[in-house]
């Protein structure tokens, strides 16, 4: 027979649990107020320094509290700042090398009208406090490195993730042919360009390649015949693209013409926006972990609907990159509005920022 407490005792450990949260959420509230990135749960950083790149781009150096797990160099992170009384939230690849220190790096471009790369630009300063996401994406060099070399590729803010891999090769005293192709709008605009400079002059194994538009010698902008003259083996080596998505189209198709599709690694840091839907017959998504049940009509994506429910499930980019929205679909059907695929089997994951119900589901939140 299972013994049964009685109900005085049952009540005196309701009421001492009660008790011990209420004072662990005191305790953490005052612990905040003294050292504001500590947190029970969540990584917080310290922004540490500020340093200004070129006229539109800063890096900010962050020094995380002790839940940030570090990254591998490609790895992106979210930032989460509050702006008039809202919280927000993007995606930015870090752009130091993982580092022993546990100090990371973000370099923001500022976006005109942009939300929070403004903010950023404009209000935060050494000593603010930022909410970050674990470090995530498989944009990171393949182990063991392939043969035939290595060619990182990328334009203007695209620099950020493949910088990283070049300072972690860099660190590690493993810069070995490697060739840097960099495009930007003008000498002026070059991320990084002084410690590019820099550890091409010290490292045989890097050839460093800059474009830049406006290049009094005539180098210009991408130019599929003067990278294939330049880089002959490029479609031999593996390839780490990230920049703006024109470049990027163009680099695919040249991979692929060259048949070299496999070898061509990319990170982007926008996709065109999913495609708006038309409001539905309201559907109910019942939410397995917090036991509720949210109502969903199909107008916008199943994120945003959770959203406005009063849920918040983790997000990032908020376009189907990141994958932070990531969750499990119990039961029910999706549509992914990127691709228009749909998802009808059960135990399957999908991305709440691009997806809309197209039936009652059930989902791991
Ligand atoms: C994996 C990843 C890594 C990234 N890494 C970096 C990085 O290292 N450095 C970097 O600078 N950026 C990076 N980004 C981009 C970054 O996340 C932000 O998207 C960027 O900083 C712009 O954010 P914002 O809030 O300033 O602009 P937003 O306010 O989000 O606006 C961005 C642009 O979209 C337009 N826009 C806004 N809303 C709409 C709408 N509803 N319809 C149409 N257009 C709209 C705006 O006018 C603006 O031009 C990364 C993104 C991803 C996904
Ligand atoms: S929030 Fe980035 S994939 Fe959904």
């Amino acid at each position: 027979m299972t013994p049964t407490l009685p109900m005085s005792a049952l009540r005196r450990a309701t009421r001492a649990l009660s008790r011990g949260l209420f004072l662990d959420r005191q305790a953490a509230f005052w612990i905040g107020q003294v050292d504001p990135t500590w947190s029970p749960r969540e990584v917080r950083a310290r922004v540490v320094e500020i340093i200004d790149e070129t006229p539109d781009t800063r890096t900010f150096v962050l020094q995380p509290n002790h839940h940030w797990r570090g990254h591998r160099a490609g790895q992106h992170t979210t930032i989460e700042v509050e702006i008039d009384g809202v919280r927000v939230r993007r995606c930015y690849s870090i752009s130091s090398a993982p580092s022993p220190a546990r100090r990371l790096a973000i370099t923001v471009k500022r976006v005109p009208d942009g939300r929070v790369s403004s903010w950023l630009h404009d209000e935060l300063c050494p000593g603010d406090v930022v909410g970050l996401g674990a470090a995530a994406g498989d944009f990171v060099l393949p182990e063991p490195r392939p043969a035939g070399g290595l060619l990182l590729l990328s334009g203007g803010s695209g620099i950020t993730p493949v910088m990283s891999m070049l300072r972690d090769l860099d660190a590690r005293g493993a810069v070995d042919d490697v060739v840097f192709v960099h495009h930007a709008r003008s000498r002026d605009h070059v991320i990084f360009g002084a410690e590019l400079e820099a550890i091409a002059a010290r490292r045989p194994g890097l050839r460093l390649l800059i474009r830049v538009d406006d290049d009094p010698r005539g180098d210009g902008a991408f130019d599929e015949a003067r990278l294939a003259a330049q880089v002959p083996d490029h479609a031999a080596r593996t390839t780490m693209l990230c920049g703006p998505a024109p470049l990027m189209a163009r680099v695919e198709q040249m991979w692929a013409r060259a048949g070299a599709s496999a070898r061509l690694h990319r990170e982007r840091f926008a996709t065109p926006r999913p495609a708006t839907t038309e409001p539905g017959a309201p559907v109910a998504v019942r939410l397995t972990r917090t036991a509720r049940t949210i109502s969903a009509d199909g107008a916008g994506t199943l994120l945003e609907q959770l959203e406005r429910g009063g849920a918040r499930p983790a997000s990032g980019c908020r376009m189907g990159i990141c994958k932070t929205c990531t969750c499990r679909k119990r039961s029910g059907v999706v549509e992914n509005l990127l691709t228009g695929a749909r998802s009808t089997d059960p135990d399957e994951d999908i991305q709440l920022c691009v997806s809309v119900a197209r039936s009652e589901l059930e989902l791991e939140l």
